[in-house]
């Protein structure tokens, strides 16, 4: 039987304080939404129907390149109407899975739980039993059948005693489904059409109830305010960081670590505190990603130390290379096997050949590096003339001595040296020392200036 997920994000999050809807709101780099999705994509779904309202029209662009249905629910007349937008393109022969735009935590193995614990002609409702059941809907059970879902503010003090609440994330036969919300009324303390009204029908029609568990509360809960957004981002690092463990990385703390994204880790490698990773990054085995660095977007070779304190983005490094401490690879920065990237370097759209090295205080910005080359502390490329961009090409071998301006576009050939202090404007050839530098004079007698009474 095809699934159809319908994903109620209609709400506002008032309790957000902020101009971006709540379902738009990053957890580990991705709206809240985005997990809903993905989750739902993991269970196989092909048919996923996002019931939308406040913000509309910019939580729809935000997923314009999702494959979704988009229902609006112009009004918040409840959680049953919500879901009544989505049924009038959903086909009769599925069954409908009901999830939250803001649990964005659900496993999918928990809805396959869900699943295998229900007939395709049966009701299920996901619950789990917590501590602190205040502001839920409470599971009614007789003689362990589910009979009913009261919200709090409709239960007596006997219900409101229960601890098994509801999650709100319930299946059901799309057919039926669409009979029952035709039926419901919003004759309760909220004036609202409520879903859970349809567990209740569902026992009177004759039709199986399954109230199935959850393992853990942290899992099914759900994001209104700042505090527990930031409660499910650490829950969800904890998670990420666990998955890496299991696979061999070493963390040497795994609270003060970052993914937002995918990363992707060889054997051995090790993380220091207060990392970022962002976007899809990878990194070989033996990597050694040290403190304070954010990396985003970037792959880092087998056997690579990242020292402390690196901004990376969009950039790639080979074998054994070592970058930082503070060194910025910005997007396009390629490095080849064993390059030396050191203090205060700046490097964009370059590529740097195998055993070069850019220890000190440099800028390197569209170039390319040869094999084996040194450049001297403090030599920049001049590759922005104010309007245009220009190519700088460094050959194989070239020592570049310290404090040079390279001024693009420019070539110096294989093996050349670039004599420290020059400001080199014309290409040089190869294997011949290049320099430029007014001659050096000193003022006989000269006198610094005095200050004036
Ligand atoms: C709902 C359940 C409650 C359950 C709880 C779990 C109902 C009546 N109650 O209560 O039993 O314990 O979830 O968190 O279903 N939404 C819309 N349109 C609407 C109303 C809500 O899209 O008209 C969306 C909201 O954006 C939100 C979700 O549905 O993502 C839940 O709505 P909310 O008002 O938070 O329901 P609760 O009162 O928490
Ligand atoms: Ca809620």
């Amino acid at each position: 039987m095809d699934t159809s997920i319908v994903i109620l994000a209609a709400g506002q999050g008032k309790r957000m304080n902020s101009a971006l809807p709540k379902v738009l709101q990053p957890l580990a780099g991705r709206p809240l939404l985005q997990h809903v999705i993905d989750c739902s994509r993991d269970i196989g779904a092909h048919d996923i129907c996002v019931v939308y309202g406040h913000g509309g029209d910019e939580v729809r662009q935000c997923f314009a390149d999702e494959e979704v249905r988009w229902a609006l629910q112009a009004e918040q007349l409840g959680t049953g109407h919500a879901v009544q937008q989505a049924m009038a393109e959903t086909p009769e022969n599925n069954r409908v899975l009901v999830l939250y735009g803001d649990v964005p935590l659900l496993r999918s193995e928990t809805l396959i739980t869900l699943f295998e614990g229900c007939g395709e002609d049966d009701v299920g409702v996901l619950t789990v039993e917590t501590e602190e059941p205040f502001g839920y809907g409470r599971i009614v059970r007789e003689n362990g059948q589910v009979r009913k879902s009261v919200e709090e503010r409709d239960a007596n003090e006997v219900e409101k005693a229960i601890t098994e609440i509801n999650t709100g994330v319930i299946c059901a036969p799309a057919r039926r489904m669409k009979s029952w919300l035709a039926r419901l009324n919003n004759d309760n303390s909220q004036g609202e059409y409520y879903l859970t009204d349809v567990l209740g029908m569902a026992v009177s029609d004759g039709v199986a109830v399954h109230g199935i568990k959850a393992d853990n509360q942290e899992e099914v809960m759900g994001i209104n305010d700042k505090k527990q957004l930031a409660e499910a981002e650490r829950a969800l690092q904890k998670r990420l960081v666990e998955a890496l463990q299991a696979e061999g990385v070493t963390f040497a703390d795994p609270a003060r670590v970052d993914i937002r994204g995918h990363l992707k880790c060889g054997r051995d490698v090790f993380i220091d505190v207060n990392a970022i990773f962002e976007g899809d990054v990878s990194l070989g085995d033996n990597t050694r990603i040290e403190s304070n660095n954010l990396i985003r977007n970037s792959e880092i070779g087998a056997g690579t130390v990242i020292h402390s304190n690196c901004h990376i983005e969009d950039s790639k490094t080979g074998e054994a290379c070592e970058v930082g401490p503070f060194s910025r690879l910005r997007p396009g920065a390629e490095l080849a096997n064993r390059v030396k990237i050191g203090n205060f370097v700046e490097v964009k759209k370059s590529r740097i050949a195998d055993g070069s090295k850019v220890n000190h205080l440099s800028y390197i910005g569209d170039t390319v590096i040869g094999t084996g080359v040194n450049i001297g502390a403090g030599t920049i490329t001049c590759n922005y003339d104010g309007a245009n961009k220009h190519q700088t090409n460094i050959g194989d071998n070239v020592f570049v001595g310290s404090g040079v301006e390279l001024v693009a576009p420019i070539d110096i050939g294989a093996g050349a040296t670039i004599g420290a202090g020059s400001t080199i404007s014309k290409s040089a050839p190869a294997g011949e020392l290049t320099l430029e530098r007014a001659k050096q004079v000193t003022i006989p007698g000269w006198k610094p200036p005095v200050k004036k009474k």
